[in-house]
């Protein structure tokens, strides 16, 4: 791309902006840069107080999460010249508060991702080859292990957007991929935390999450994954009796 583009910037820092405002910088790419390398440039060339968050620079690490001309995506991911337009209108993650620009307080998806208990959770001491499971069994979980917590399908989700309690795609996505691991051995009340409108019945199920996630996780699957464990599991103690 020989062009100039226009990328029209929303900004906002609250420490001293009444309300955010879109600011334009002129600005030509280079070839195959991504929208993140024309963010990086401008800061550079033409304003040092331009805010925005990125490290791996190769859709690792989920830290450029941002909507561009209206698309959630990373910024490291998408080339200038793939957008085919001259105007570049690049905007913070929705449902997140901005703390400045482009770069969001992400607490409340770190809260709602620490909620879950994140982690392995086997029973027994480690063997001495560590816990193996094999590859087959793992094939339900593999996409949810891809997921880099960039924070794109909680950014997409309507009832994150109205409602602050909700769990959210990724955590719930992710509490599904440790329930469903041959090597994990969370007790029922795991699940149960999750029996409740903030967790997997607060869906509503239009799949954005799905649509917008850079790596393809479909944390809407992990979702109906978790209902479907919890009925079965709820049937299961009418039967034997149990709370
Ligand atoms: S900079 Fe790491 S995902 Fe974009």
């Amino acid at each position: 791309m020989n062009m100039h583009s226009t990328f029209r910037i929303l900004r906002f820092d609250p420490k001293k902006d009444k309300k955010p405002y879109f600011q334009e910088y002129r600005h030509q790419p280079k070839p195959k840069d991504s929208i993140l390398e024309a963010l990086k440039d401008i800061r550079n060339e033409q304003d040092p107080s331009l805010a925005f968050r990125y490290s791996c620079r190769e859709a690792v690490c989920g830290s450029c999460g941002m909507v561009i001309n209206g698309q959630i995506d990373l910024a490291c991911r998408i080339q200038v010249e793939s957008l085919q337009s001259d105007l570049i209108v690049v905007e913070p993650l929705p449902n997140l508060e901005i703390q400045k620009d482009l770069f969001v307080d992400m607490e409340p998806f770190w809260a709602a991702y620490r909620e879950i208990q994140p982690y392995l959770q086997p029973e027994g001491d480690v063997p001495e080859k560590g816990h193996r499971v094999e590859e087959k069994k793992m094939e339900k979980v593999f996409q949810y292990i891809t997921c880099v917590l960039c924070a794109c399908c909680y950014s997409s989700c309507p009832v994150a957007s109205r409602d602050g309690r909700y769990l959210g795609p990724a955590a719930l996505a992710k509490l599904f991929r440790f329930i469903s691991d041959p090597r994990d051995s969370r007790p029922y009340a795991a699940l149960k935390k999750v029996d409740s409108p903030a967790g997997a019945w607060g869906c509503d199920t239009v799949f954005r999450c799905n649509v917008v996630c850079p790596k393809s996780v479909r944390p809407a699957d992990g979702i109906e994954g978790l209902r479907r464990k919890l009925v079965a599991e709820k049937t299961k103690r009418i039967f034997k009796r149990k709370p």
